[in-house]
């Protein structure tokens, strides 16, 4: 066991990786507590990476707070899924080199999911690695994308294709940033939170449909019990599987679909969490199909996605051959066999390569939108 005393008397979870293990802080106004984040910088110097949207409204500031104990430099990149590729992360090794960076530079991410991923994978690659944190500001970077190390960049085809598993030296994540969290991307990180309940935890799902609207109008004790649970799940099975050997799979409910949906519409044009919700209800039509859950259960499905905002179905504009072609392109593909994570009722879900085609192509039609 990892001594979380030492790690962090005061974090709120601890990502068990033996010597790698580390911290996650959860709560209002941890952006403030220039101290805390400190305690977590080994060296004399950090660069915050963050981008136009969220370096205004929070990096400015945190940059000033830090620079009264640390050599800090602010890499602003632009903002959009779009820009989470091998380009944009040249732009931070041209920083970093520019500014003579060296082996013990911290790496700070500051912002949602893309910038944390591309940074993590900036710190892996620069110099063989650099320590980094991540400072997670939307919803689904707060539950998901922060903890677990998995850090990279897209490919034009194929989503978060090239990258590399590199823990964080801890994550701090901050409610308060939530309250400038345009209501789309609240939405987004609320299927993620689904995905926790759907693949494992079915008490959780009862909760997140019990306080739904709790959480849209963004009360502040309800996304905290549900940043809470869903970091705790994810350390858990980052705990027991943490380069995906099996179980950490399971984190791919409705991702298969999603993705291809991303790649597809070109990135960007719907959000990660709105394909994955769309996605998650697709894994459930197929689910069904193989009588793994029954009708009720995929009822439920779709209200809970529904009832988080957003979309239940894929997009019109994507024909069927072209997202199932995208999705030969996904991760979980074995000698060209197809693995997808679908349900077996419930809190919880299985990797299978069970499905037959036709069964597919069903679930395909099945859960396409029609034109407008
Ligand atoms: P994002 O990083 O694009 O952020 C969404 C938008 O919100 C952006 O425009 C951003 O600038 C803005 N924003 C961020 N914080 C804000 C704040 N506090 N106030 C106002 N605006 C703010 O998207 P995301 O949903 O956070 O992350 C999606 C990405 O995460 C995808 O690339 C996905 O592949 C990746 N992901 C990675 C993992 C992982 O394990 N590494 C897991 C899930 C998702
Ligand atoms: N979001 C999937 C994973 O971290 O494994």
């Amino acid at each position: 066991m990892p001594d979380s005393a030492a790690l962090g008397p005061d974090a709120s979870l601890v990502v068990d990786l033996g010597d790698r293990s580390y911290p996650i802080y959860i709560g209002a106004n941890l952006l403030d507590n220039t101290a805390l984040l400190v305690r977590h910088i080994p060296g004399d110097r950090a660069v915050i990476v963050s981008n136009t949207t969220v370096a205004p409204l929070y990096a400015q500031a945190l940059q000033r707070q830090l620079s009264a104990f640390k050599q800090v430099k602010l890499v602003v990149l632009p903002d959009g899924e779009r820009y989470k590729s091998l380009e944009t992360l040249s732009q931070i090794f041209d920083a970093l080199v520019a500014d003579q960076c060296d082996r013990q530079t911290t790496l700070i991410a500051l912002g949602g999911g893309v910038i944390g991923d591309i940074t993590g994978f900036a710190a892996a690659c620069y110099q063989r690695g650099v320590p980094f944190i991540q400072i997670p500001t939307t919803l689904l970077s707060q539950v998901d994308s922060s903890v677990g190390g998995k850090t990279g960049v897209n490919h034009p085809q194929a989503k978060n294709m090239i990258g590399a598993f590199y823990q964080p030296r801890c994550v701090i994540a901050d409610i308060h940033t939530l309250n400038t969290l345009p209501d789309r991307e609240l939405s987004a990180g609320l299927a993620e939170v689904i995905k926790y309940g759907l693949l494992w935890d079915v008490d959780f799902l009862d909760w997140i449909e019990e306080n739904m609207a709790k959480l849209r109008r963004r009360d502040a004790d309800a996304l905290h019990h549900a940043i809470t649970r869903s970091c705790a799940i994810k350390a858990d099975i980052v705990h027991q599987d943490e380069r995906e050997g099996g179980l950490r799979a399971l984190l791919n409910l409705g991702h298969t679909f999603g993705h291809a949906i991303e790649a597809g519409m070109g990135y960007g044009v719907w959000l990660h969490g709105e394909a994955v919700g769309a996605g998650m209800c697709m894994a459930a039509d197929l689910s069904h199909r193989l009588e793994w859950i029954n009708a009720a259960d995929l009822a439920r499905v779709y209200r809970i996605v529904a009832a988080a905002g957003l979309p239940t179905q894929s997009p019109a504009e994507l024909d069927i051959d072209t997202l199932r072609a995208l999705m030969d392109s996904d991760k979980k593909v074995q000698s060209g066999r197809l693995r997808l994570v679908l349900l077996h009722g419930l809190g919880s879900a299985l990797v299978t390569d069970k499905a037959a085609e036709s069964q597919l192509q069903d679930t395909l039609r099945a859960t396409h939108a029609l034109p407008a």
